[in-house]
């Protein structure tokens, strides 16, 4: 993934109502996240096109996966578990024993990732404060 691939990759994200966007997702956030994590996010390109993302990254102790996503004209052929696979592998290699991830309960990627060797966790609940701004949580638009 490349500093230069944030527009095609926003506009991969917005088609999909399971990826929110946040303040992360501004330009900066991007840069940063790529500046700190960039051996371990992916585009796919098809024909000069981007297709597919994952954003992963770790803070020396989890790993943590964000913005998978796969062209709707291109699913169902491997691409996101190809995505899967590079990222989890960058974490490995980096020493990372595990990773976690978010996603909305009603969203069906859920059985995507079952079938890519995750499990959904019961023993914990997700907390969150917002440290910056006044944003309500737990919104679908402001995760
Ligand atoms: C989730 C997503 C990345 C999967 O990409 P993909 O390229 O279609 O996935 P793959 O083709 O590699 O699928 C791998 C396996 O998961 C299965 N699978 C994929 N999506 C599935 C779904 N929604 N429900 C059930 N099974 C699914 C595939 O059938 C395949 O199974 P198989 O190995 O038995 O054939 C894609 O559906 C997507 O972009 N979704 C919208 C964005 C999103 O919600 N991302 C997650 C945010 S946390």
């Amino acid at each position: 993934m490349k500093k230069d691939d944030y527009l095609s990759l926003v506009e991969l994200w917005s088609g999909f109502p399971g990826t929110t966007m946040t303040g992360a997702d501004s330009r900066e956030g991007f840069e940063s996240f790529l500046e700190m994590n960039g051996e371990y996010c992916f585009s796919v390109l098809l024909n000069n096109r981007i297709v597919g993302s994952v954003m992963a990254g770790h803070d020396t102790r989890r790993g943590y996966i964000y913005h998978l996503a796969v062209d709707e004209s291109l699913q169902g052929k491997g691409t996101g578990a190809a995505l899967m696979s590079a990222a989890e592998n960058a974490l490995r290699n980096a020493g990372i024993e595990k990773a976690h991830l978010f996603i909305y309960s009603d969203n069906t990627a859920i059985r995507f990732y079952e079938k890519t060797g995750w499990h959904t966790r019961h023993d914990i609940e997700v907390m969150s404060k917002v440290l910056i701004g006044e944003k309500y949580l737990g919104t679908r638009t402001e995760d």
